[in-house]
């Protein structure tokens, strides 16, 4: 039996599939006649980004990092590891930075200083979720899924210690 409970469905599948259909479509729009690459971080955001995907109408690559600030706690710790990085060149490229959730900004706020570094042409940021309550640096989200409030989310790719990342909605863990 599971330690974790969970709580009532805050997002359906529909209503995510929904939002990714619409968010791809503003991609598609923003950048008309170039071609971008989304830059998915492991491994919460991999089943955002398949969504989003699927649906923009561009000339599209996709590729990968890892990275680590929580541990198995919900609590983040304000350091940002690098586990796996980029497989290609971004130089003079279109990024956009997928992520499961922006929660205190930190990751994000790295990740992408990280890129600029790397002299991109543009880089912008789509995240499924953010905390607005919890920030504690300023991000810049260009592509936004849901606001969600103070809780500890799970489903739809976001997890608790590996868990629940199959989920086909998005839910919260109750005391
Ligand atoms: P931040 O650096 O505090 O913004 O945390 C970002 C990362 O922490 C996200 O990419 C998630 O992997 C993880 N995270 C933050 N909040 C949650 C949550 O409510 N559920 C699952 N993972 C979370
Ligand atoms: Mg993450």
């Amino acid at each position: 039996m599971s330690e974790y409970k969970l709580g009532k469905i805050i997002f359906t599948k529909e209503e995510i599939e929904n939002r990714a259909i619409e968010i791809a479509e503003r991609i598609s729009e923003d950048y008309k006649g170039e071609s971008v690459i989304l830059v998915g971080i492991l491994r919460g955001a991999v089943i955002w980004l398949t969504q989003v995907l699927q649906s923009i109408d561009l000339d599209v690559e996709i590729d990968f990092m890892a990275v680590s600030s929580y541990g198995d706690a919900t609590k983040t710790s304000g350091v940002v590891k690098i586990n796996k990085d980029l497989e290609g060149s971004i130089e003079d490229r279109n990024v956009i930075i997928v992520e499961d959730i922006v929660d205190t900004g930190v990751t994000l706020a790295y990740l992408v200083e990280y890129f600029k570094a790397k002299n991109p042409k543009t880089v912008r940021v789509c995240s499924l979720l953010e905390k607005p309550s919890r920030r504690l640096v300023p991000v810049k989200i260009d592509y936004l899924g849901f606001e969600v409030g103070d809780e500890f989310i799970v489903g739809y790719g976001l997890d608790i210690a590996q868990k629940f990342r199959n989920l086909p909605y998005i839910t919260s863990l109750v005391e």
